[in-house]
């Protein structure tokens, strides 16, 4: 497996623990109400399961099982993929974090990082989704 399929795939799994005990938070706190702010964390559970855990899972594996090139670079425009890890992960936490602290603007920002996240993979990955080289036998 590459190393950013590693890093990305590794990264998934902390927001899907972290997404997951929220969930769990919000699940006991509606079973037996303790504290009421916690309802705050459904926006950050949905972030972070999301767009840390679902998404960033797919760019992972998508990264990992994409055709690559015959000729280096065999994984293509990696820097993209790179920033994409970077934007995602730090766009995450701003619109996480943001809803947390209620503030609009943080989100926004974060948004607009995870669409360029978005807008980045797309770019890498789209030259590495080509049929099989002429001659390949797969079998
Ligand atoms: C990949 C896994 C998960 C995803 C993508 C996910 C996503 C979501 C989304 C989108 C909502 C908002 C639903 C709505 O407003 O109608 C939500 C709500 C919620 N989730 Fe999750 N969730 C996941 C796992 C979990 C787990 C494991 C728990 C509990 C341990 C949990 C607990 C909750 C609770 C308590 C709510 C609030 C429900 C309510 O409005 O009454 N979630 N989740």
């Amino acid at each position: 497996m590459p190393r950013l399929s590693v890093w990305m795939i590794r990264a998934a799994l902390i927001y899907l623990g972290t997404g997951f005990l929220f969930g769990g938070l919000m699940l006991f706190n509606k079973g037996i109400p303790f504290e009421p702010s916690l309802w705050r964390l459904l926006p950050v559970h949905i972030d972070l399961l999301l767009i840390g855990w679902l998404l960033q899972l797919a760019m992972g594996v998508a990264y990992w099982v994409a055709p690559r090139f015959s000729d280096r670079p065999r994984y293509g425009r990696t820097r993209l993929a790179m920033a994409a890890f970077g934007l995602l992960n730090v766009g995450v936490w701003l619109s996480a974090g943001g809803e947390w602290a209620g503030e609009r603007s943080v989100v926004l920002i974060g948004w607009v990082s995870i669409t360029s996240a978005g807008v980045c993979f797309v770019l890498h990955l789209l030259p590495r989704i080509k049929p099989l080289s002429p001659g390949y036998d797969p079998t």
